[in-house]
C-alpha cells in the first residue's frame, strides 16, 4: 500500500511532481481530455468523493475545487463557515473533526479532504491523523499550495510552457500572504529566477521565505514601494504578483490583545495598523499613471484575488492582465491535484499517464 499523498505545503512537490501537474492541467484545458480523465476515473473506481471543510471565507478556491471535482464525476460534500456550522463550534478539536470526516470519506473507493483553516500548521496536523489525502486550501498565514500550482499554470500557459529565467516581482503583503509563501517555493524549483519584493515596512516577507531564497542562492531584493522596485527592474520583462493587505490578520492580533486586557499592546498595534494601511495604499497599488507609464507589453500582471483596489486600474481584457486566467485555470489545476492526490485518472500509477488524447 503506497503512502497517503497529502498536499500540505508547496514543499511536498519536487520539480518532477510539479511538471507532471502542470502538464496534466494544461492537457485538461481541452474538453476531450476532461472527458478522458473522467472516464478513466470511472473505470478505476466505483465511487469518489471530495469532502471540504472551510473555516475562512472563500469564493474562487472553494468554487473551483467543487467545479473540478464535479467535472471528474466525484460527489462533493462539505461545510462552509465551519467554525460556526460544524462541531468546531462546540470546541471539537481539528484532529477529531478530521477523524470524523475520514469515516465518511472511507465509504468511497477514493476520496480527498480539502481543508481551509485559520491557523498556520492546521493542514499538517490534519494530515498527521488522516488516512485520506489532505489538500491544504489555505492555513492562516501559512501556505496555499494549490494556489501556487494554478499561478504557475497560468505562467506556464502564457510563456509557451517554459518556466524559469523570470523576474518575479511581488507586491503587497509578504508577511501574511500564504499564496506568496507557497508560490516562491515553486518558483525556486526552476532555474534562473530573480525576485523582488515591494512590501510596506511591517509586511516584509517572513523569515521562512527569506531562508528559502538564501538557501537556493536566488538573487532577491527587498524594497518598500512599487515605484522603487520599478526603478530597479527597468528594461526587464517582469511577472508582477500583486496581493492585498491582509488586514484581518493584524485585526485578530489587536482583538486578542484587548481581550487579554493588554491595552498598551492593543493601542500600539492599532497605531501600527493605521500606518501600514496608509503605506500600503500609497506604495503598493497599481495606479492608472503607473500602469500607463511603467508597465510594458512584455510585463504580465497576476493577482490571486480578491483584489480590493490593487489592480483596479487594469481592464479585465488588458493583454497584460493574467488574473482572470488565474481564476479559470484554478479548475484544471485542481482537477490535476485531486487525481494526483488520489493516484487515479491521469495519475493512475502515481505519475501522469502519457496516453492522454490532445485536441
Ligand atoms: C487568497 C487566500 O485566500 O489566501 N485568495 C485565494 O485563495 N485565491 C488571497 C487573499 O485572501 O488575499
Amino acid at each position: 500500500m503506497s503512502e497517503v499523498r497529502h498536499l500540505v505545503s508547496a514543499a511536498d512537490l519536487d520539480l518532477h511532481a510539479l511538471n507532471n501537474l502542470l502538464q496534466a492541467s494544461a492537457t485538461l484545458m481541452s474538453p476531450r481530455a476532461k472527458t478522458f480523465a473522467r472516464n478513466t476515473v470511472r473505470q478505476e473506481t466505483d465511487s469518489t468523493t471530495m469532502i471540504y471543510s472551510f473555516v475562512e471565507p472563500s469564493t474562487r478556491t472553494r468554487m473551483s475545487f467543487i467545479t473540478a471535482a464535479e467535472l471528474l464525476g466525484m460527489t462533493v460534500q462539505g461545510t462552509e463557515n465551519a467554525k460556526v456550522s460544524s462541531s468546531a463550534a462546540k470546541r471539537e478539536s481539528l484532529e477529531d473533526g478530521i477523524t470524523t470526516l475520514n469515516q465518511y470519506a472511507k465509504k468511497f473507493g477514493h476520496a480527498a479532504i480539502v481543508l481551509r483553516d485559520s491557523e498556520p500548521g492546521a493542514a499538517q496536523r490534519a494530515a498527521a491523523v488522516s488516512e485520506v489525502p489532505i489538500i491544504n486550501a489555505g492555513d492562516g498565514e501559512g501556505e496555499h499550495p494549490t494556489q501556487g500550482i494554478l499561478d504557475k499554470l497560468t505562467e506556464y500557459l502564457r510563456r509557451g510552457r517554459q518556466l524559469g529565467n523570470q523576474v518575479h516581482f511581488y507586491v503587497g503583503d509578504g508577511k501574511n500572504s500564504r499564496t506568496i509563501h507557497s508560490k516562491v517555493q515553486l518558483d525556486l524549483l526552476f532555474p534562473g529566477n530573480e525576485f523582488i519584493f515591494a512590501t510596506p515596512k511591517g509586511l516584509e516577507i517572513d523569515e521562512k521565505t527569506r531562508g528559502r531564497l538564501e538557501e537556493a542562492g536566488a538573487p532577491y531584493l527587498e524594497v518598500n514601494s512599487l515605484l522603487e522596485g520599478l526603478e530597479e527592474t527597468e528594461g526587464k520583462a517582469r511577472d508582477f504578483y500583486f496581493t492585498r493587505d491582509q488586514e484581518e490578520r493584524r485585526q485578530a492580533a489587536i482583538n486578542k490583545a484587548f481581550k487579554n486586557l493588554n491595552v498598551l499592546r492593543g493601542v500600539k498595534l492599532t497605531i501600527e495598523d493605521r500606518r501600514i494601511k496608509k503605506d500600503f495604499m500609497r506604495d503598493c497599488i497599481l495606479t492608472p499613471e503607473i500602469l500607463d507609464r511603467e508597465i510594458t507589453e512584455d510585463d504580465a500582471i497576476y493577482h490571486p484575488r480578491p483584489q480590493v483596489g490593487e489592480i483596479s486600474a487594469l481592464e479585465n481584457d488588458d493583454p497584460r492582465n493574467e488574473s482572470i486566467n488565474q481564476m479559470s485555470d484554478g479548475v484544471e489545476a485542481r482537477m490535476a491535484v485531486l487525481m494526483w492526490a488520489m493516484r487515479i485518472g491521469l495519475f493512475k500509477n502515481g505519475d501522469i499517464i502519457k496516453t492522454i488524447p490532445l485536441d
